[in-house]
């Protein structure tokens, strides 16, 4: 990208904007991204703002454009949007995110939606609070939002990575969220039987499936991704095992998993034990969610 500011009042933040937007047409949105990073450094992350401010004819001094710049530089490498300005959106929240955690993504949101829809009708019935984990936690995105739309609810988050952990903590421990650093697949025995809802976005990725992004495939943790097994169901198989065994009768599940393991993950979930079982898709009509009840008359 080169710079030529010669107009000593500095130079306009449109025409920047500009310059940026070419330097980024590798990106899948380029005018997106420009307008996010200028946000992110000049106006407080506000987009609109930004753009408020561009339309007025803000001008940049010089260590302005050049500190822009270096941002621009590293999204150009495919560092992801949300490791350079150190957050990311997720349902209503605006989460902590940066090198060594999972970015939260739009299709999980589905997931949370639809627990909400199950959990609030729980909730307005419920006598005592209503007691959800959140399995392979990451970021915390989906306990976090959970929790902030329960407030009442006892929400736990399990993950295990200890790269992870204090992007969660900051998230959590805010929100009133229990972390739990550990194997989702053994903590929280004691609580065994007791919960109303496991919600859960493993690692399910098959081992040969590199995402095509590079933002993905190079910063996104490989514990994050791949699911184990030639098909990426290990860990989606023992999670539904372990979601079965930390419910109370009655409880519910939903996990998210790629499209093309619908049919396999319909089949875990039977024979597992859970009953009501359904998959929940996206507006393109993937199936990337699947949910299901233990059943009522179920021992823990
Ligand atoms: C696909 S990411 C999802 C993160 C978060 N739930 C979200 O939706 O943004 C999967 C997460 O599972 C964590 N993980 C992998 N194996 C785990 C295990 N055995 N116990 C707990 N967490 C695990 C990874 O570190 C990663 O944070």
């Amino acid at each position: 990208m080169k710079v030529n500011v010669h107009d000593p009042r500095g130079e306009e933040l449109a025409q920047v904007l500009v310059r940026a937007t070419a330097a980024l047409a590798q990106v899948p949105s380029p005018r997106v991204d420009a307008e996010l990073l200028a946000a992110h450094l000049l106006h407080g992350g506000s987009r609109s703002r930004l753009q408020h401010a561009a339309l007025m004819g803000e001008r940049l001094t010089p260590a302005q454009v050049a500190e822009y710049e270096a941002l621009v530089a590293r999204r150009a490498s495919r560092e992801p949007l949300q490791h350079i300005t150190g957050c990311a959106p997720f349902y209503r929240l605006e989460l902590s995110v940066g090198p060594g955690v999972f970015v939260p993504r739009p299709e999980t949101e589905l997931l949370v939606e639809e627990a909400l829809k199950v959990l609030s009708a729980r909730a307005e019935s419920a006598t005592g609070q209503l007691r959800i984990v959140d399995l392979c936690a990451g970021s915390g995105a989906i306990a976090a939002a959970v929790k902030s739309e329960l407030p009442n609810a006892q929400v736990f988050a399990v993950e295990l990575s200890e790269d992870a952990i204090p992007y969660a903590r900051k998230n959590l421990e805010p929100l009133g969220v229990h972390l739990v650093q550990g194997d989702a697949l053994t903590a929280l025995t004691e609580q065994a039987g007791r919960f109303d809802a496991v919600l859960s976005n493993p690692p399910y990725i098959p081992p040969g499936n590199v995402p095509a992004d590079p933002e993905a495939a190079l910063h996104d943790p490989e514990m994050a991704l791949y699911g184990g097994g030639a098909d990426g169901m290990q860990m989606p198989t023992a999670i539904a095992a372990r979601a079965y065994e930390l419910l109370a009768p009655g409880g519910f599940f939903m996990m998210e998993h790629d499209d093309t393991q619908e049919g396999a993950v319909a089949e875990l979930l039977a024979r597992v034990g859970f009953e009501r079982c359904y998959p929940v898709r996206d507006l393109n009509g993937r199936s990337r969610h699947s949910a299901g009840y233990k059943p009522a008359a179920a021992g823990s």
